[in-house]
């Protein structure tokens, strides 16, 4: 392997930087050798309104995995995002609101954020929602997306954020999954000037659930003001519902084991999975790995472009930025409208000095040159951010030299949904950087790599990453199914976390992802499960048997790669392959539209005992069917070729 380009850390960054190599070098050591001590300290940055005296009870071992952090301390998260700062920061902007179209914007500042939180929060217990009710949130990109998630946090209702890209029914099932009470939506979503209804999406998911129906209210936000349906007794709007509600609203006093959140993520099989974070340590985490991860400092201008919907949205948008007192762009559209410099004249335009997104956006900005960045001058720019997949060097170089100008570390941060915060990262003012590796893991954080018979690999080497210890701002449980929590995440290495990704340490022991290793994908960033939209396709009428797998896409990452046996009699069409196409963007979502889809009329290659090879058909997918392997355990090694013969990607 050739020697990676080393980037040292520039010397304007050091200087200013919360930790240097020689202090992250110290601050690791103590964190993983005495973890106790470690996070009795860093606890303390958040307001608390017991302080804990215990720090640190996990069990990682099968069976009785138990997670649990500062247990006997009691807080509430919306008093940290928003009271504490109301005496020194109360007309700080919290957020600088960029609409869709450009010109269409809102200051919200500290003291505004509080008052809407607290009267949504009377509101909704007005509405008999309270201490660990589930509320379902379905918003875009609006200043009252973090509105809705703090009123939750407010009175201990428990928030489960839905994607404003998914469809009814996978609305339909999330919100039945948790049994919410409440539904807060707004009328329309715009992305790059397109609408979805977000409220008929809403009205046709409830509908569909019928008698299952366990949503009492839906609260409406009047956002681009088109007409919606309006079901009496059970629908509101929110703008004469806060209207009524006084600025001021008690916060409830939670335990930090009580639950903050559910966000449901995709896994290898089986419907999408309720991943549960608490309140104490989970605001800890994301709050401390914000400061040092971005090197934030006071009043410097922040811009994480993700979305509220992703796990990203809630640790890097809303609680962790929030909690440090931090002004935020937040921003409703897409890097390429009104057109591909549109991510660059925001950060001229609100002076942004960190910049977060994603390495899909990074390539789809790239294909078009120098374009994205022409007539801007992106100088304040201090600090770039990189998370959602492994990023490619031509990406990072990119990222480097037309936003960076050179001289900004690119801090490309490796975390899961389940991890609740950044475990992998460098640090700005710490790590010299090597484009494509996430570099080394955050304090407290114990990454190890094991073989596949769970053998530990030392020095460098590559197999399965696995993290060997606790840290803060872990996921506690599934909802509702503890038992699918252990068997998924610490069965596979007993006594360890299994992150279900491929790392390889090199001889610094810098650690460079190589993706998932279970039938997982990852679609521009977003996580997606081969076993759901394999289910959605046998749903439709004309399927017999499917197989989804990714295939190495330029822009997207991963492409999803379909193969689709029909039942007998239906004769396969360029109609019904789009039919089936706009099929999988309806019930699941327009990120789960498959790339390519292949018939296969004589069938999909099985072993005797009848499983599908799906190694076969990840090589035939991404063009090295010359490398196919033994296919001698295959139960008709003839359907193979015919598979290979057709094949849909030959470039
Ligand atoms: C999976 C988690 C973390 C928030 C967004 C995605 C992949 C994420 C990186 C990175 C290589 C990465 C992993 C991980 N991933 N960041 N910097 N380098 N891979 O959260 O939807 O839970 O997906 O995204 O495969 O397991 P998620």
């Amino acid at each position: 392997m050739t020697q990676a380009t080393l980037y040292p850390v520039p010397e304007t960054i050091k200087q200013r930087a919360h930790v240097t190599n020689e202090q992250y070098l110290e601050m690791y050591r103590g964190s993983v050798e005495q973890p106790e001590a470690f996070w009795n300290e860093h606890g303390k940055r958040l307001d608390w309104i017991k302080p804990y005296t215990q720090v640190k009870d996990t069990s990682f071992a099968l069976g009785n995995v138990s997670i649990k952090w500062f247990a006997d301390g009691v807080l509430n998260a919306s008093v940290n995002c928003l009271d504490r700062h109301l005496a020194t920061r109360g007309g700080q902007v919290a957020f600088y609101w960029e609409g869709d179209e450009p010109g269409v914007e809102k200051k919200v500042t500290y003291r505004e954020l509080y008052e809407e939180t607290c009267q949504l929060a009377n509101a909704m217990r007005a509405l008999g929602v309270g201490k660990g009710d589930r509320v379902t949130i379905y918003l875009p990109m609006i200043p009252q997306a973090a509105v809705a998630l703090l009123a939750c946090a407010r009175i201990g209702a428990v928030h489960s954020v839905v994607f404003a890209g998914f469809s009814p029914d996978a609305l339909g099932s999330r919100i039945t999954d948790c049994d919410s009470k409440l539904v807060i939506t707004t009328d329309q979503a715009l992305r790059g000037s397109r609408a979805t209804n977000l409220k008929d999406n809403t009205d046709i998911a409830l509908a569909h659930l019928g008698d299952a129906n366990p949503v009492q209210n839906v609260i409406v936000i009047k956002h681009v003001g088109k007409p919606i349906d309006f079901h009496q007794g059970r629908d509101l709007w929110y703008h004469e519902l806060i209207a009524a509600q006084p600025k001021e609203c008690a916060p409830e006093p939670m335990n930090a084991e009580d639950p903050l959140f559910i966000l449901y993520t995709s896994g290898s099989t089986g419907k999408p999975k309720g991943v549960l974070h608490t309140t104490g340590g989970y605001l800890v985490y994301a709050s401390m790995t914000h400061q040092y991860v971005f090197d934030y400092h006071d009043g410097d201008i922040y811009w994480c472009a993700a979305d509220v919907g992703w796990v990203t949205g809630h640790s890097y948008i809303v609680y962790g930025p929030l909690a440090n007192g931090a002004s935020s762009v937040m921003f409703e559209g897409v890097p390429t409208y009104p057109s591909v410099k549109r991510i660059a004249q925001i950060v001229d335009k609100y002076q942004v000095n960190i910049l977060y997104t994603a390495p899909t956006a990074i390539r789809a900005l790239m294909a078009h040159g120098e374009t994205p960045v022409e007539g801007t001058n992106l100088n304040s720019l201090r600090v770039l951010g990189s998370v959602g997949e492994p990023i490619n060097p031509e990406a990072w170089n990119w990222y480097h030299d037309k936003f960076g100008k050179g001289n900004c570390p690119i801090v490309d941060t490796w975390w899961q949904t389940e991890t609740g915060g950044i475990l992998i990262t460098p640090l700005p003012g710490a790590t010299a950087l090597k484009p494509g590796s996430a570099t080394r893991p955050f304090f407290g954080v114990k990454p190890a790599i094991v073989d596949n018979e769970g053998k530990t690999v030392t020095g460098a080497g590559e197999g399965n990453l696995v993290i060997t210890d606790s840290w803060p701002g872990q996921m506690r449980t599934l909802y509702g199914d503890h038992e699918r929590f252990e068997q998924t995440y610490f069965s596979t290495y007993p006594g360890s976390y299994f992150t279900g990704d491929g790392s390889r340490r090199d001889e610094d022991g810098y650690y460079w992802l190589t993706g998932r290793v279970d039938d997982v994908l990852n679609v521009s960033g977003h996580r997606l499960g081969t076993a759901e939209i394999e289910s959605c396709l046998v749903a439709h009428e004309a399927i017999a048997e499917a197989a989804v797998v990714g295939y190495p896409h330029d822009i997207k990452g991963q492409g999803i790669y379909v193969y689709v046996t029909p039942r007998v009699g239906v004769e396969p069409s360029e109609d019904l392959t789009k039919a089936i196409r706009a099929w999988v963007r309806e019930e699941i979502s327009p990120i789960a539209s498959p790339d390519l889809i292949q018939w296969a009329p004589a069938g999909l290659p099985k072993t005797r005992s009848g499983k599908i090879m799906r190694r076969i058909l990840r090589k035939i997918a991404a063009n090295e069917h010359d490398q196919l392997g033994d296919i001698s355990t295959l139960a008709d090694p003839s359907v193979v070729e015919i598979l290979v013969n057709n094949r849909l990607n030959r470039k």
